[in-house]
């Protein structure tokens, strides 16, 4: 691939002189000392910066792998390292800033932050006997109670599994049944530009029938009427304010679960990525201080959702466990207007802003000038996630938002890996739009050619691996060891061992900066979410009048990508009914997953291009969606001619 050499945007001075990497030279050492000594710079890291209950025995044990243990003998609680051990100094300090849909504000303290944790544990412990171990569903809005059942979870040793609220009841009963989930915490609903939406309703069909759930709580939000089953469903406002605000931290070993989310592979249901306490939140105390550089007084906002990993380890477990001051929002950033997070920095002077290439996408075409009608001084660190930025949008953010003085960090990692892996380090990194930089010292994240197993060189792509296991990555797919060792370990080997397979593709280019070129497999990335193609196609499957389906991913000018679906019904003749069939379709997906998985475009075919095995080419099908010519041999299909009728059926 040949790309046109990228400017290079050096580090700003002014926060080069006091950043935690202050230039090149230091990320070198860092990232030799790992490479010489991995398990003496982790064992360094992990002594300074966890507060251990116990100390640990072991760095690392990989006898097993992919099975690997990290700091063994060690013992934490993770709620303990966000919370308890900020009060000396920080009891006063906001830990969580949070701003509502209708322009609502509440600052929480860490002392405040502490009695409600607190509280909420003694709750869950009394009165939905929750202990250590069980599994706790939250599906929950953009509120701080979310954080509290978070850390509430944590400080019993319960292991949350959040479910994003925009996931419908199939997709959350999937969910806890895999689980096999004790509680459900929940909300009667919330704001979105400025009207209230529900959840509760959700829950509830979610519930029908058998369900390993034994009790519901309810927090209130937008006080919509909601109905209560009886001696299942608990309201928080009823139950809170009798428990005690000191809890006991349960004493949780290193490499004990501390949540579950499900993310979306190439093939069958969602999997539960499991991560496990202490090198997790070592690693998102850590990311959060080199790759945002939060200083003492900063405040730092993220806009993703508590659902996605983002909101995890960047909204929740990081910037709480460095002691930072969090910005958690409700709403959507463009209501009531596209200026409306431009709004927010000025107000609370927020100096690390971190969003998804799709919001930027939307507040640069929604409000071009937005940014300008604000003071946005405070700004220093911007950072990009979940897919890769083009170069219009990564051109209006670095100047419209950050005023050609800010960093920004276009993070890489996924769900599995827990925090950062690939990202430029601010005040240090020189930058190039739409690169995702260098790895962070202490990952070993290199492109390997999977034929060689080599790394490939500059200006060549290949497949982005990490060959050494890392203290935050995923530790099983909940229920399925044999899934774990093929989702990941199956497709590269280097020196004959497996190494980790992040599923994308990725380059080096002429200086060795990695851009990540997007996934190799049936994922697709639609606004930064993961969606599999085949539970797509197995929601469409589920009209009965659907005889076959194939999804692929099409580049979407907002989206990055969209969803396209041909589909093949069992009557030849539904000439006529498309859209109603499409509506019927759309109906289904919005039934089975959410909003989220709706197809943009849908084309009714007569056939689907196979191999005479059977195989459906979708490179074939991703091309004809793109509008791009077939350059592959059609020549083996089955039917040749189905290509012709699709573009057919695409130009009717
Ligand atoms: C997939 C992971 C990471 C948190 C949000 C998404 C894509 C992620 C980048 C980036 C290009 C990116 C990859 C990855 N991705 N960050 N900076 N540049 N692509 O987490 O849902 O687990 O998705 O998002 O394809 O595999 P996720």
């Amino acid at each position: 691939m040949s790309e046109t050499k990228k400017p290079v945007y050096q580090p700003n001075r002014e926060f080069a002189a006091t950043a935690r990497i202050k230039n090149m030279c230091e990320y070198e050492t860092l990232r030799e000392w790992a490479c010489e000594d991995y398990e003496g710079f982790w064992e360094s890291f992990a002594k300074e910066k966890i507060t251990w209950m116990t100390p640990f025995n072991k760095v690392m044990d990989e006898r097993n792998f992919p099975f690997v243990k990290w700091f063994e003998g060690g013992k934490l609680n993770v709620s303990v390292q966000c919370i308890d051990r900020h009060l000396d100094k920080r009891k006063n300090k906001a830990a969580i800033i949070f701003e509502g849909d209708r322009g609502d504000k509440q600052t929480i303290t860490y002392m405040e932050l502490y009695n409600h944790v607190n509280r909420f544990a003694n709750m869950l412990k009394h009165d939905f006997e929750v202990t250590k171990g069980d599994r706790v569903i939250i599906y929950m809005p953009m509120i701080p109670e979310a954080a509290y059942a978070m850390l509430a979870c944590a400080r019993l040793g319960a292991i949350h599994s959040i479910v994003f609220g925009g996931f419908s009841a199939e997709a959350l009963r999937d969910r806890i049944d895999d689980a096999q989930a004790k509680v459900v915490i929940t909300a009667d609903g919330a704001y979105r530009k400025n009207k209230p939406y529900m959840l509760k309703p959700v829950v509830d069909k979610a519930l029908e029938g058998a369900s390993p759930v034994e009790k519901v709580c309810v927090i209130e939000r937008n006080g919509e009427e909601i109905t209560w089953v009886k001696g299942r469903d608990l309201a928080y406002s009823e139950l809170i304010e009798k428990h005690s605000a000191v809890c006991e931290p349960e004493v949780m070993e290193s490499e004990d679960p501390l949540f579950l989310l499900y993310t979306s592979g190439s093939t069958g249901k969602p999997k539960g990525v499991q991560h496990n306490s202490a090198g997790y939140i070592l690693w998102a105390q850590m990311t959060m201080e080199w790759v945002f550089d939060v200083k003492e007084n900063d405040t730092y906002w993220c806009t993703a959702d508590v659902g996605w990993i983002t909101g995890h380890t960047y909204i929740v477990y990081g910037p709480l466990a460095m002691g930072a001051t969090t910005v958690m929002f409700e709403g959507v950033p463009t209501y009531p207007d596209a200026g409306r997070p431009w709004k927010m920095v000025q107000e609370y002077r927020i100096n690390q802003f971190y969003t998804a290439p799709t919001a930027i996408r939307v507040l640069h075409k929604m409000g071009e000038d937005a940014p300008n009608q604000y003071d946005l001084s405070s700004l220093k660190v911007l950072g990009t996630v979940g897919e890769p930025i083009d170069p219009p949008a990564w051109q209006w953010y670095y100047e419209a938002v950050g005023n050609s003085r800010c960093a920004i960090v276009d993070t890489y990692w996924q769900t599995e890996t827990g925090g950062h892996i690939v990202s430029p380090l601010p005040g240090a990194t020189p930058i190039k739009p739409g690169c995702a930089t260098f790895p962070l010292p202490g990952i070993m994240a290199e492109i390997l050619d999977p034929n060689t197993g080599k790394k490939v060189g500059n200006g060549e792509s290949g497949y982005m691996c990490v060959s050494r296991p890392w203290p935050a990555m995923i530790r099983g797919i909940w229920g399925d060891e044999e899934r774990f060792k093929q989702s990941y370990f199956g497709d590269v080997t280097k020196e004959g061992k497996p190494v980790y397979f992040t599923g994308d593709g990725a380059m080096y280019d002429e200086d060795g900066y990695i851009t990540i070129t997007g996934r190799t497999d049936d994922v697709i990335n639609v606004s930064g979410h993961r969606m599999g193609t085949a539970e797509v196609e197995a929601a469409i499957n589920k009209h009965e009048g659907v005889a076959e389906v194939a999804v692929v991913g099409k580049p979407h000018d907002l989206k990055g990508e969209g969803i396209f679906a041909y589909i093949v019904m069992k009557e030849a003749d539904s000439i006529g009914e498309e859209v109603a069939l499409a509506q019927e379709i759309n109906a289904i997906i919005k039934q089975e997953i959410g909003n989220i998985a709706l197809c943009d475009d849908m084309v009714f075919v007569s056939g689907l291009p196979k191999t005479r095995s059977g195989k459906i080419m979708r490179r074939i099908l991703r091309a004809i969606a793109k509008g791009e010519a077939i350059t592959q041999d059609t020549s083996t299909l089955e039917d040749p001619s189905v290509v012709d009728k699709i573009h057919a059926a695409l130009n009717a």
